[in-house]
């Protein structure tokens, strides 16, 4: 292989919130037979585990210790994943709009950042990975093999989330998802650590006004021009 890593590439997938990379990266997984990392769900993981704890969040090093003792699973499941904290199924907890906003407020701290880290690294090293999330191909896997930096306009953004949270049964108006979307993607990429940012190498893709099975397209070429067989 290539790449040295014994499962296959690693394939980085950033971007904004609401620019499709869940639903892109899992079909893009689907596809290849890789497996689909949400380091956003990770980070929401903990910021729920936070947010039940009542720990203030400025309390930075009891906010890591708390993180540290989670332990963060991805169950398979057909054609996707639930997410398992603890032996717990989070999958729809993580999802509120009230965790979307506290996680784009934990995943700011250092301690936080660390512990996610290494366990992305880990998750990924051998390669046979797409990993979704804000900083993987500038911190997480600046050597990935592949790198996809999607964005579309903040309303065409806020109205996919608002359509996700609907399906899935959480109370939203469009006007309040759009504000809401706006507002964490500036914290995202005005942080100091890990900012919301296209790696120099990624190929950026904006896909406003394009479906869904256009844009898998092009990044399914793109990934099979740059790699024969992965
Ligand atoms: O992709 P998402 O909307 O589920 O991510 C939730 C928040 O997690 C996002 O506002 C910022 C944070 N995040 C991050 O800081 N780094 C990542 N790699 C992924 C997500």
């Amino acid at each position: 292989m290539r790449s040295g890593r014994n499962n296959g590439l690693v394939i980085a997938i950033d971007g904004p919130s609401g620019a499709g990379k869940s639903t892109l990266t899992r079909l893009l997984a689907q596809r290849l037979g890789y497996i689909h990392i949400d380091t956003g769900a990770m980070y929401r993981t903990l910021a729920l585990a936070v947010s039940r704890s009542g720990l203030p969040l400025d309390d930075e090093a009891a906010v890591a210790a708390l993180c540290g003792g989670i332990e963060i699973r991805f169950r398979r499941d057909d054609g996707g994943y639930r997410v398992i904290a603890n032996g717990e199924d989070v999958s729809l907890a993580i999802r509120t709009p009230e965790i979307s906003m506290l996680t784009s407020q934990i995943s700011a701290q250092g301690g936080v950042r660390e512990i996610l880290l290494k366990l992305q690294h880990e998750m990924g090293r051998e390669g046979g990975v797409i990993l979704e999330g804000r900083d993987i191909g500038t911190v997480v896997f600046p050597d990935a093999e592949v790198k996809f930096f999607l964005s579309a306009t903040p309303l065409e953004r806020g109205q996919r989330r608002f359509l996700e949270l609907r399906d899935k049964g959480v109370q939203a108006t469009l006007e309040d998802t759009v504000a809401a979307v706006v507002q964490r993607d500036e914290q995202d990429a005005a942080r100091e650590l890990a900012p919301l940012k296209k790696a120099p190498d990624a190929v950026e893709i904006d896909s406003t006004g394009i479906t869904i099975e256009e844009v898998l397209s092009r990044m399914e070429q793109l990934v099979r021009e740059r790699v024969p067989s992965p």
